[in-house]
């Protein structure tokens, strides 16, 4: 990339845009900019107020090698090993899902159900965590909640773990090794408020035809849905309503064109009512809300939600 010995970070940058562009890197000049930032401990307004800044030998040399790796794909969160989400900055690697920007959105619906809640101190479950993204910035933003932070990952759970230590939430925050909720003690049965879900749902035929930023690099385990995508929404929304309070709710992150279904799979499942879908600011439909259904006893005995009674328990 470089061919000279001197430059200053106007002209390294404009360099370094290009030769990404080249590779059909798709944000090359922003990438530029912050692995820039990187080498040089600069924030990206920084970049601009020091525009014409020397690069020593050792600053060009170090830029020189993260331009060459992100060229080859890696994603500029996986070199940095950071990735801000919402009000945190997380670690990141190879062994966890880089948190998307649409995946924030998930959190406000989590808040915003929370807050219909009687409950004082707050159970939620995030299945499938990652880097903890979900559970953390609820954890963060709700002093109130406890998670229960489930992944089948022991790799992925460490660094969530690590992530939780940093930002010192690991006293509100259990990380539990599991398979989806096959595993968690019975205990939890109607316990839980709010079960959250970014789960895998990409079709497994599709993985092939992903970006190789994604095929290439992301964990296969965080990505493939089974043959249609929905293979793991059976599994979540089937085990959840043992887990969930009456009136508790589900909240699903959802692929494009996976409204309809997922949809169609929560009503006729019977247990979940007021089921909700909402677009992502880019107008797809993203987040899928459905409450846990209140059980009714056969109309002599029936009594409203919320009047002290004992209702039947479903398995
Ligand atoms: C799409 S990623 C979501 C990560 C994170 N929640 C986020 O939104 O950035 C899905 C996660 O589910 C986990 N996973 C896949 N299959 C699982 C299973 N059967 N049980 C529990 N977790 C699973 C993967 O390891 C991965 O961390």
């Amino acid at each position: 990339m470089v061919k000279k010995e001197n430059y200053n970070v106007s002209e390294i940058l404009k360099l370094a845009t290009s030769f990404l562009e080249k590779n059909g890197i798709q944000n090359p000049r922003l990438d530029s900019e912050l692995l820039l930032g990187a080498v040089l401990n600069f924030s990206r307004i920084e970049i601009y107020t020091d525009f014409f800044r020397p690069l020593s030998p050792r600053e060009i040399q170090a830029y020189r090698e993260l331009i060459s790796i992100r060229a080859k794909g890696k994603p500029v969160a996986y070199i940095l090993e950071k990735k801000p989400f919402r009000h945190l900055v997380l670690k990141v690697n190879q062994d966890v899902l880089i948190p998307r920007p649409e995946t924030e959105l998930v959190v406000d619906k989590v808040l915003e159900v929370a807050k219909k809640r009687k409950e004082t101190e707050i159970k939620m479950v995030d299945l499938g965590t990652g880097s903890g993204a979900i559970a953390l910035s609820i954890a963060y933003e709700m002093p109130d909640a406890f998670v229960f932070a489930l992944d089948i990952s022991d790799k992925a759970l460490r660094v969530a773990q690590e992530n939780a230590e940093f930002y010192s939430l690991q006293d509100r925050v259990k990380f539990i090794r599991c398979d989806f909720l096959d595993g968690l003690d019975d205990c939890f049965m109607n316990e839980i408020d709010v079960i959250v879900s970014n789960p895998p749902y990409i079709p497994s035929k599709e993985i092939d035809k992903l970006q190789k930023e994604i095929r290439d690099f992301e964990p296969l385990l965080a990505l493939d849905g089974g043959p249609d995508g929905l293979r793991e929404y059976r599994r979540i929304i089937a085990e959840s309503p043992s887990y969930l309070k009456e009136g508790g709710y589900l909240i699903l992150e959802i692929g494009g064109d996976q409204a309809d279904s997922v949809e169609r799979l929560l009503n006729d499942s019977g247990k979940y009512d007021e089921v909700d879908v909402s677009k992502d600011y880019a107008g797809i439909e993203r987040v899928v809300v459905a409450r846990r259904r209140y059980i009714q006893l056969p109309a002599a005995s029936y009594q409203s939600p919320g009047e002290n009674m004992s209702r039947e328990k479903e398995g």
